[in-house]
């Protein structure tokens, strides 16, 4: 098993104000897979991510890489494993505003054993030429494509990805989404990926629905299309 979640169980607050988030959450989620994770706003897809990456601790259950349990890990191990082996692209780019393109990505590599090329990444993205300019300078798509640079660079096993379209229109949207298909194929990293867009679910190996802190749907997309040919 790869990524194993096992019966995982999140909640805020005390008392009476106390909410469950995540009521016992439990899927494996296969190497090398696309995993689209679907839900309406407030079912816990953020606070799942968090907990996947070790952002955030579930109050019961466990995060499992490899048969490695992150809770059994110290925080110092904890840190080691998210640097060395998770990507994150958030919907805000959250790109270094004084450091150009190239830089911004190379900010991904630091303290990894194994980074990937830069130049041959910077090509894949469709950066190459772009490379010199500051945040500022490029279109948000270029932005969204920079992030997603930074966190592969280090070639992670798992790439998280929360909503990662979430800012960008129709356009910008597919390529981003091409990007990330073209790294998964690539390199073979694990992605997952939280998003409101139903049709996105089409480019996905495996497709997961939470309501209420639980997973109602948990499907194998036999009929996966490529990013290229999605529509909404
Ligand atoms: N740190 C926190 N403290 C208190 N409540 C929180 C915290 N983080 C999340 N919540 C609550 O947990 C619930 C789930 O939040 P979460 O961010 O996981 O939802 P989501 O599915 O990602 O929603 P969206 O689609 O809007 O991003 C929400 O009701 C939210 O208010
Ligand atoms: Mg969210």
């Amino acid at each position: 098993m790869f990524l194993e979640i096992n019966n995982l169980k999140k909640g805020f607050g005390q008392g009476s104000s106390r909410v469950e988030v995540l009521k016992g959450i439990t899927c494996d989620i296969k190497k090398g897979e696309i995993c689209v994770l679907l839900g309406p706003s407030g079912s816990g897809k953020s606070t799942l991510l968090n907990i996947i990456g070790g952002i955030d601790a579930a109050d019961s259950g466990y995060v499992a890489i490899e048969g490695e349990k992150m809770a059994d890990m110290t925080e110092k191990q904890l840190t080691g494993y998210r640097r060395k082996h998770l990507g994150y692209i958030f919907q805000m780019y959250n790109l270094i505003p004084n450091l150009n393109v190239k830089e911004n990505i190379e900010v991904g590599a630091y303290l990894s054993d194994n980074p990937l090329d830069i130049g041959e990444l910077l090509n894949t993205l469709g950066l190459y030429e772009h490379r010199h300019k500051l945040p500022n300078q490029l279109s948000g798509g270029q932005q969204q494509r920079c992030s997603i640079g930074r966190a592969i660079i280090k070639n992670p096993d798992i790439l998280l990805c929360d909503e990662p379209t979430g800012a960008l229109d129709y356009n910008t949207s597919k390529e981003v989404l091409k990007i990330i298909e073209q790294v998964n194929r690539k390199y073979g990293n694990t992605v997952v990926m939280v998003t409101h867009n139903d049709a996105i679910k089409n480019m996905a190996d495996r497709v997961i629905k939470l309501r209420d802190g639980m997973i109602r749907h948990d499907i194998r997309n036999e009929q996966k299309i490529s990013a290229e040919d999605l529509d909404w």
